[in-house]
């Protein structure tokens, strides 16, 4: 983003150049990536192949690269390819762990404060008991005090938000995962923000991810993987009709979109090409940009981030503007989309709406100067 133009360098330029333009700036990565004209390919081409030869002659052509994928996201997540469900959503990935996880009766989870909201509905709905873990002045987990936490009050299974949605909060994931396991305790990842974004391999017994946001895959499929020695443990019934398939998979619903699964296998793919490391470092380096370039803002005060942070910003009202009128106003006037985080994202710590800006890796210095200008401009809209 040095560049004094509305380009960016290679290989960025190529990655913004293999979608279609958007009509504006985007900024919003984080709710929804843009696909690559690849993706939506993939997509078109099998459905139209569905009405061609049959929708289950569609499928088995597609096994190829959906097994592919299948294989490519385990990778991503640190699981073999036998323990990876497509699922629908992050969501309906958590839900079906929480019905096939040997839980104990009754079953308690450890969760930083950061967590994603809908999870802790997740467990409420499934009886399972919400505590929270220390947490550093950062919010991140407090690698010290957790070893007393888990020997003295030891939960069912610690869940660990990776990325945190409305702020710029990265726990240190493996960190965790080994003092988990010293003391016996498995480790499930929300891994939805960190796909993509960030190293998301660990040695968790459970991660769950969706396709659409950093992965910039299609709306409506997702991966959960399971860690082998859980495998036997899942209970899970064979199916009727595919009494073989492995146990993980059994959480598939039979009856998918295989055209999204494709899509997001493309968009592995796609992700794998461009080199994980190499956009994890380029994202990390949009994510200090928008906040070296916010910080200068006087209606808005940077969330603080600790010092690991990727690619999502959040900018809280200093002025009592209303958030979700500020991200309407920005959109209409300046045709910039970003999203304005509810509390409802993360209860355990957020109290007032904020404002969360999350370029990908082709944020162009205009587009930057562009949103401090429109953030900078009146009127502000106030509650
Ligand atoms: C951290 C986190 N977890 C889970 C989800 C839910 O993902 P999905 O909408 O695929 O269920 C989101 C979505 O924004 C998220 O940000």
């Amino acid at each position: 983003v040095s560049e004094p133009d509305a380009t960016v360098g290679q290989p960025w330029h190529s990655w913004a150049a293999s979608r279609p333009a958007f009509a504006g700036i985007h900024l919003d990565a984080a709710a929804a990536g843009r696909m690559s004209i690849a993706v939506h390919h993939a997509i078109t081409d099998h459905l139209r192949r569905e009405s061609k030869v049959g929708a289950y002659i569609a499928e088995d052509e597609a096994a190829a690269p959906v097994a592919a994928g299948r294989a490519a996201l385990g990778s991503l997540l640190g699981i073999p390819t036998e323990g990876v469900a497509f699922v629908e959503s992050a969501t309906a990935a958590l839900r079906s762990l929480l019905t096939a996880w040997p839980l104990p009766e009754p079953a308690s989870v450890a969760v930083a404060p950061s967590e994603w909201g809908p999870n802790l509905r997740a467990f409420r709905m499934r009886g399972v008991d919400a505590r929270t873990l220390p947490i550093d002045s950062n919010g991140l987990i407090d690698l010290d005090a957790l070893p007393r936490q888990l020997a003295t009050c030891p939960p069912s299974l610690v869940h660990v938000t990776h990325v945190a949605a409305h702020r710029g909060l990265i726990q240190p994931l493996d960190e965790i995962v080994t003092l988990c396991h010293a003391a016996g305790v498995p480790v499930w990842v929300d891994a939805a923000q960190a796909l993509g974004h960030v190293d998301s391999v660990s040695n968790a017994d459970a991660a769950f991810a969706t396709s659409r946001k950093w992965l910039c895959g299609p709306r409506g499929v997702g991966v959960l993987g399971v860690a082998e020695q859980w495998w036997s443990r899942l209970q899970v019934e064979p199916l009727v009709l595919a009494p073989d398939r492995p146990v993980v998979a059994r959480l598939e619903s039979d009856e998918a979109n295989i055209a999204a699964r494709l899509g997001l296998c493309l968009a592995v793919q796609d992700y794998l090409l461009a080199g994980p490391a190499a956009v994890q470092h380029r994202l990390a380096f949009v994510g200090s940009l928008v906040r070296d370039a916010l910080s200068t803002l006087t209606a808005w005060r940077l969330v603080p981030s600790p010092t690991s942070f990727g690619a999502i910003v959040a900018l809280e009202p200093t002025e009592r503007q209303d958030v979700t009128a500020e991200r309407r106003r920005l959109l209409r006037e300046h045709q910039i989309l970003v999203t304005a985080s509810q509390p409802a994202r993360a209860p355990l710590e957020m109290t007032s709406p904020s404002l969360r800006i999350s370029a990908h890796v082709d944020l162009t210095s205009v587009q930057l100067d562009a949103l401090t200008r429109a953030l900078s401009s009146s009127p502000l809209s106030r509650l």
